[in-house]
C-alpha cells in the first residue's frame, strides 16, 4: 500500500505563512481554505492531505496520530502536555513574543501576589515560579487585553507582535517570557513507520526555510 501523509495546520496566519513552505516541498492545496468549508483539503499529491484545525488543537491531532505532521506555534507547544510528538524544525513563521503585560502605570517586576489572566496557564505558572513570584492565574480563551481594563486581573500573559493591541488598550509589555515561532511537529510513530516520506518532507521544508532566511 502506498504511504500517505496527513498534515495538520490551522487556518489564518499559520496557514498563509505555511503555504510557501508546503509549496517548496511540492505540496499545493487544491481548495482555498478561506473560501471552502472543507476541513480536509486535497492537494496536488494524492498521497498528501491537509487537515484544518484550531491552532491549539494541532499538537493533540499529531500526538494521537490523527495527523502525521503538524505546524504549531511554540506558545501552543509550551502549553501542551502530551509526549507523542517530536518538535523537529523551526519554520520561522508567525513570529512573536510571549510576554507579561499590564497597565502603563504597573511597576515592572513587582508581580508578587498578582492576578494574571492568560490562555497560557502552564507557561505563565512556570515563568512566575522561576521568578519566585506568586501569581494567581485566571484561565481565559481570548481577548486577554480586556482583563486588566475591567478589573479581572492585574497582568496578562499573551503573545505580542507589533504591540498595537496592547497599545490600543492602554497596556504595555513588561516582561519577556519567550520568543515564539511556528514549529514542524511529527507523530513519534509516524517518524518510525513512515520514515522515508517524513524525512523527505522535512528536508525539503528545511531547505525552503533556510533559503527564505538567508
Ligand atoms: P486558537 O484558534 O486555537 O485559539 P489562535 O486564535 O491563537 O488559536 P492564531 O491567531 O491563528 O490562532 O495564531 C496561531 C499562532 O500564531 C499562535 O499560536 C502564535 O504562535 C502565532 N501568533 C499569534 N498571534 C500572533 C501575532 N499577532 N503575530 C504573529 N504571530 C502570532
Ligand atoms: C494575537 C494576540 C494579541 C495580538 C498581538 O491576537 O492574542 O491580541 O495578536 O499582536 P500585535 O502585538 O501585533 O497587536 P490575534 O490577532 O491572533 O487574535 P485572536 O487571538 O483573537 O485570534
Amino acid at each position: 500500500m502506498k504511504t500517505s501523509l496527513t498534515i495538520a495546520v490551522s487556518k489564518g496566519r499559520i496557514f498563509k505563512d505555511a503555504l510557501p513552505l508546503l509549496e517548496g516541498a511540492g505540496i499545493v492545496p487544491i481548495d482555498d481554505p478561506e473560501t471552502s468549508r472543507k476541513l480536509i483539503l486535497d492537494t496536488n499529491r494524492d498521497d498528501v492531505k491537509l487537515v484544518l484545525i484550531r491552532a491549539s488543537d494541532v499538537p493533540t491531532y499529531v500526538d494521537y496520530g490523527a495527523a502525521d505532521i503538524g505546524i504549531a506555534g511554540k506558545d501552543v507547544l509550551m502549553e501542551y502536555e502530551g509526549d507523542g510528538i517530536y518538535e523537529l524544525l523551526d519554520l520561522k513563521i508567525a513570529q512573536c513574543k510571549l510576554m507579561v503585560a499590564g497597565p502603563i502605570n504597573a511597576t515592572e517586576g513587582s508581580a508578587n501576589g498578582l492576578r494574571v489572566a492568560t490562555k497560557y496557564v502552564n507557561s505563565a505558572r512556570r515563568y512566575f515560579a522561576n521568578q519566585g513570584k506568586q501569581a494567581e492565574l485566571i484561565k481565559l480563551y481570548g481577548s486577554m487585553e480586556l482583563a486588566p481594563l475591567v478589573g479581572l486581573a492585574d497582568r496578562i500573559v499573551d503573545v505580542v507582535d507589533t504591540g498595537n493591541t496592547l497599545k490600543a488598550n492602554g497596556l504595555v509589555p513588561l516582561e519577556h517570557i519567550a520568543d515564539i515561532s511556528s514549529r514542524l511537529i511529527v507523530n513519534k510513530a509516524s517518524m518510525k513507520m513512515k520514515h522515508a516520506m517524513v524525512k523527505r518532507f522535512i528536508d525539503s521544508v528545511a531547505q525552503t526555510v533556510a533559503q527564505r532566511n538567508s
